[in-house]
């Protein structure tokens, strides 16, 4: 989604701007921009197609400037065209990127037209310009804090002004924004891994903090207006632009990195312990008596998965919760329940938005379960459990759902030990089963061949069907969404019990039915749905463990799964989906990485 770079140096810093926006690429954009201080004028270049393209121009152009901001846009109010795309000017003295929805910008525009302000974009951000325009008496700084005043909705912007050559001033509200600290030069951007390269020191400013660079100084002042200080972090573990090495795409690199990822996140301890998750987490998991967990797309559907882990390990009640819902709907709260927040970036505005409802609620105890160390949610959450997933770059999540899982088996095995639900020996077979899993999802990478075979087929139909049943309901689900993220093939997912109460009539010989069919106690009841299916001439797709005896027929595709891994089998089952997903998504030649219309990062409501 929209990615914010500025800069205030003593050198030329168009070249920074662009590798900043560079390394914001992978969340997905549909229109980039530079805006610098040139002979005492703001001057920009715009484009439509990628950051190549804008690096293009601003070479051609010879564009230099020792102050200066970028932006990638992804739409949200006007299309995807250039006199949309930011840094948005007002009145040739000012410019503005801006990350985030303005929502009375209807009320702010007929008043700013009011006053006289012509408006050439259909954005809202060009109302944000002129509003500081029209504040501005000589300081930026003020008139940022004024206009910030106005503002209803998210927001991180970074703006120019004409009038002051060395200075940029930033501010956020609900979206983030990163200072980043040089020697005489100083960075602004909406995450660290922007700034790699220019600077190693980060202060991570707080919701309606507005910021002031200089080329010596950086000012803040705090959502009440008062000057803030705020830590300096060093944050050194931003390397290089990640490679596709062997790879075609980073979807299917990460894929591979699977069993890597998993190995990385596991615990290295022997025992299940509460301060995996933190200082104090003994104490809070002493405290709860139940679990809220909240998140969006495939980070709810770990969730999802993990009711089912805590329900049967730690016999806690827990309810899964789809952020952007919980946030509007009257819920009971209760101050008991430990509300988790799973998230790859621990950016995302819709599951921020719950959290902080949830505090707002009463809630005290909240764990992030997350991929980035340094994102809102791990600051804003008194508990968390990093992933080691590693910089997951495709849209479609991959490695980033498969370690939230090992996460969560975590967590609801040590609530399991500190409840008296499991035994020493449980405990290690499941530490044992974890330590096994890289070796078995290495297993399971080696059916790509297979998956190949069948993707060729898939990449002709326009609908699928997915099934499951218990804890892999949630991984039909997975694998539906992966299919239609990427291959824009209509899908959706059922419980398979569910089938014969409406979905059954989409069946015929063109609707394939993809089924998770693991070894487990729910087996005998699927073969049923199995065989309802073939009964309609539906052609059935099962990814069945080997000792299951569902085995090849007419209308009956089945690829066995290398071994039955018990309560931890979804990890297993989720990788065939992804790779079906991934190989008919190349079938058909879609923008795999970066599928249309979608974001990495999800950072507006
Ligand atoms: O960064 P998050 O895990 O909070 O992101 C949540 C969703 O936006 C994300 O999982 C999305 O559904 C993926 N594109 C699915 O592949």
């Amino acid at each position: 989604m929209c990615g914010i770079v500025g800069a205030v140096a003593q050198r030329n810093i168009v070249s920074v701007l662009i590798e900043g926006l560079r390394r914001l690429e992978y969340r997905g954009y549909d229109s980039c921009g530079v805006a610098v201080l040139a002979g005492g004028e703001p001057k920009r270049a715009r484009s439509v197609a990628r950051v190549a393209d804008l690096d293009e121009q601003v070479c051609e152009t010879r564009l230099e400037g020792v102050t200066g901001i970028a932006h990638t846009r992804w739409a949200t109010h006007g299309a995807p065209v250039t006199d949309n795309a930011h840094p948005i000017f007002s009145r040739n003295e000012l410019a503005i990127v801006h990350n985030g929805i303005i929502e009375n910008y209807e009320t702010l525009r007929e008043m700013l037209r009011g006053k006289g302000y012509e408006f050439i974009s259909q954005t809202d951000t060009e109302v944000i310009a002129h509003l500081i325009h029209s504040l501005y008496h000589g300081d930026l700084f003020a008139a940022v804090r004024e206009a910030t005043g106005h503002l209803h909705g998210a927001y991180a912007i970074a703006v120019l002004h004409k009038s002051q050559p060395h200075t940029v001033v930033g501010a956020r509200q609900g979206s983030p924004l990163v200072v980043g600290l040089g020697e005489g030069e100083n960075f602004l951007a909406s995450d660290a891994l922007a700034l790699a390269g220019s600077t190693d020191r980060f202060m991570f400013l707080e919701e309606g903090d507005v910021c002031e660079l200089t080329l010596e100084k950086v000012r803040v002042f705090d959502r009440d207006g008062k000057p803030a200080e705020r830590d300096v972090r060093q944050v050194a573990a931003y390397g290089g632009a990640v490679e596709l090495g062997p790879y075609r795409h980073f979807m299917q690199k990460e894929i591979f990195e699977q069993p890597r990822a998993i190995s990385d996140t596991i615990p290295q301890s022997d025992v299940f312990d509460a301060s995996l998750f933190g200082e104090g987490a003994a104490k809070a998991f002493e405290e709860i008596d139940s679990l809220l967990v909240l998140a969006c797309g495939t980070s709810y559907y770990s969730g999802l998965t993990a009711k089912y882990w805590l329900e049967s390990i730690a016999k806690i009640p827990t309810q899964v919760e789809i952020a952007s819902e919980y946030r509007y709907r009257d819920s009971v709260p209760n101050p008991k329940s430990l509300v988790v927040v799973i998230s790859q970036s621990g950016e995302t505005a819709d599951t921020i938005a719950a959290l902080k409802h949830a505090q707002s609620l009463g809630h005290t105890h909240t764990l992030a379960v997350c991929n980035v160390a340094t994102s809102a949610m791990v600051r804003m959450t008194e508990l968390s459990f990093l992933t080691h997933a590693g910089r997951e770059i495709g849209v479609a999540s991959t490695k980033a759902f498969t370690t939230q899982l090992v996460a969560l088996f975590v967590l609801a095995a040590t609530l399991g030990k500190l409840r008296g639900h499991i035994s020493a020996k449980q405990e290690a077979d499941y530490i044992r089963q974890l330590r096994h899993l890289p070796a078995a999802l290495n297993s399971v990478l080696a059916l790509e061949p297979q998956i190949i075979a069948w993707s060729e087929e898939f990449s002709r139909k326009e609908n699928a069907l997915f099934l499951g049943r218990g804890l892999h309901y949630p991984i039909a689900l997975e694998g539906a969404l992966k299919l239609k993220e990427i291959s824009y093939i209509h899908a959706e997912a059922y419980p398979a019990g569910e089938l014969k109460h409406g979905p059954l009539a989409l069946v015929t010989e063109a609707m394939p039915v993809v089924t998770v069919a693991p070894n487990d106690a729910l087996l005998e009841k699927l073969k049923s749905n199995i065989q309802e299916v073939r009964a309609r001439g539906g052609q059935l797709y099962v990814f069945a463990d080997a000792d299951t005896k569902i085995l090849n027929d007419e209308g009956l595709h089945v690829i066995r799964m290398p071994e039955h891994y018990g309560l931890l089998s979804p990890i297993l089952h989720v990788v065939p989906l992804q790779l079906l997903a991934y190989h008919t998504a190349c079938s058909r030649g879609t923008d795999v990485d970066k599928p249309r219309n979608l974001a990495k990062s999800v950072t507006v409501e």
